[in-house]
């Protein structure tokens, strides 16, 4: 089975992470997510991967390429223009005779998709959607569903007391090829307010998968700081992946320290150099960063190429690419880019 990834959007509600990076290359444990997920596909024997994108195309194409190191056949279709999710599904319709699946490419997940698939397929279904529950439904696809397991309805981004269902779409969706008939070509058009809605009008079968487990959309900041705690508190199953089962995993040529103490969950890249009487506890350490002796680093996420002077305190602070932080600084609930290192609240 084939796989395609949604990855045009331009994430603005992600501002400032996707100022340089494209949402989906934004790194989680200091990979990008995109990765991650890619690479995952493996244990369901999935290689073929499409990436469908916009925003920034360049980027992906040249970190990825033909994605053979990573054991995956990559390619790319660049929309001169946003085709909105259907638009852009369309718009990949040469690549697709058989049944694939679908992904948005802003969520970090715990889907077995065989299992996923086999259900699908019990249900005869022209697409399945895997579904989750949230608090606030009202940021996402609301889908009312049958006694079934089939969708009866679909409101987006609908408001409270429009909110009939507590299940809502997990941007992963198994699709038959049929559907390419239902989408018009080269027009801007939303999969989730127009063609799922259509489909239903058709007589189309659309299936509901509720059987997913951990599920985050890292579309915001405050997601974003949520999903790394997740994985760092064990929940779901998401902690064994990233960390194998040690709370701490270290890089390549890292220097710590003997005066330096690490507690709790902590990933530290390659080339990290990190000072006497630092204290790190639940963070992640991006490649080529220097953490200056008497720094405190607890429940933060610092990307590459990051210098933090002696003596600075950073508490639930994001530090993007290539940032100085100045010593004896203090930054709480802050994210700090590398532009005059201008700081934002979270
Ligand atoms: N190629 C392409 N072209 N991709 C696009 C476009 C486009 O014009 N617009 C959005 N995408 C991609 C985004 O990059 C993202 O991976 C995915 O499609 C979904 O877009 P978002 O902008 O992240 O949508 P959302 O988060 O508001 O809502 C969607 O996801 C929710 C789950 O996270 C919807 O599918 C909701 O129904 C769903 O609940
Ligand atoms: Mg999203």
């Amino acid at each position: 089975m084939k796989a395609l990834f949604l990855a045009g959007g331009n994430g603005t509600r992600l501002h400032p992470l996707t100022e340089s990076v494209p949402k989906p290359m934004v790194p989680i444990m200091n990979k990008p997510l995109i990765e991650r997920t890619m690479v995952d596909l493996k244990k369901f024997g999935i290689t073929d991967i499409v990436i469908s994108n916009c925003y920034k195309p360049y980027y992906m194409k040249k970190y990825f390429g033909d994605g053979k190191k990573l054991g995956l056949n990559i390619q790319y279709v660049v929309e001169d223009y946003p085709l909105g999710t259907g638009g852009a599904i369309k718009n990949t319709e040469s690549h697709f005779d058989d049944t694939f699946v679908i992904f948005n490419s802003d969520i970090l997940f715990d889907v077995d998709i065989k299992k996923m698939l086999d259900f699908h397929k019990s249900r005869h279904a022209l697409i399945t959607i895997a579904v989750t529950e949230v608090e606030d439904p009202t940021v996402y696809g609301v889908i009312d569903v049958d006694q079934m397991d089939y969708a009866v309805s679909f409101k987006e981004k609908p408001k409270l007391e429009d909110v009939s269902s507590n299940f809502i779409n997990a941007g992963i969706y198994i699709f038959e090829p049929e559907v390419f008939r239902q989408i018009p070509a080269e027009t801007v058009v939303s999969l989730e307010r127009e063609v799922f809605p259509k489909i239903l009008d058709n007589g189309g079968k659309i299936a509901v998968y509720k059987n997913g487990g951990y599920w985050m959309d890292i579309g915001t900041p405050e997601k974003y700081m949520q999903a790394h705690k997740d994985i760092m508190n064990k929940k779901g199953t998401l902690f064994n992946s990233y960390f194998n089962k040690r709370n701490v995993i270290i890089g390549e040529n890292v220097s710590i320290h003997p005066k330096a103490v690490i507690e709790g969950s902590v990933f530290i890249g390659d080339n990290v150099k990190i000072g006497a009487n630092v204290y790190i506890s639940n963070s992640v350490i991006g490649n080529n960063v220097t953490i200056n002796p008497e720094c405190k680093v607890i429940d933060s996420i610092l990307w590459d190429d990051v210098n933090i002077g002696r003596d600075a305190k950073l508490y639930s602070t994001i530090v993007l690419s290539g940032s100085n932080i100045a010593r004896n600084s203090v930054f709480s609930k802050t994210i700090i880019t590398s532009k005059e290192n201008q700081s934002i609240a979270i």
